[in-house]
């Protein structure tokens, strides 16, 4: 089994607010994500699958194509959107790493998947001090 790798990059906005806390407990519990006027974070998306090298290319997975898949299906929608407003697969969640990591792995999932290889992982930076990994 091995594991291949692809990194994209996206910048959003989002805010982090429950509407049934008061704005002092949102400002204590989220920070600056719960700014009243959104925020935006420099987002890098690590995708990994795993599989056995094709024997015909020696690849798990073509990588030039896993770039493109992702652009197409998770990129286009996230890049230079608002989260809580524009994208569709995070209607009604919080707009946390946490649950855009889980979300992106339910997107992904049909696309990349073959009969050999599998998803493997989503590893999504949202900041340089904080990142979350969702393993299915
Ligand atoms: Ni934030």
């Amino acid at each position: 089994m091995i594991y291949l790798t692809r990194v994209e990059h996206f910048n959003a906005a989002h805010k982090l607010y429950n509407n049934n806390w008061s704005l002092e407990k949102n400002k204590e519990v989220f920070g600056k994500c719960s700014n009243e006027n959104w925020h935006g974070h420099n987002y890098e998306l690590h995708v990994t699958l795993k599989g056995e090298p094709n024997p015909e290319t020696g690849f798990v997975y073509n990588a030039k194509t896993l770039g493109d898949v992702i652009k197409q299906v998770i990129i286009e929608k996230v890049d230079h959107s608002n989260l809580n407003l524009d994208v569709d697969f995070m209607k009604g969640k919080f707009t946390s790493a946490e649950n855009l990591a889980i979300g992106i792995w339910d997107e992904l999932k049909p696309h990349v998947e073959t009969e050999t290889t599998k998803l493997h992982s989503i590893k999504l930076i949202e900041t340089r001090n904080i990142f979350v990994e969702y393993f299915g």
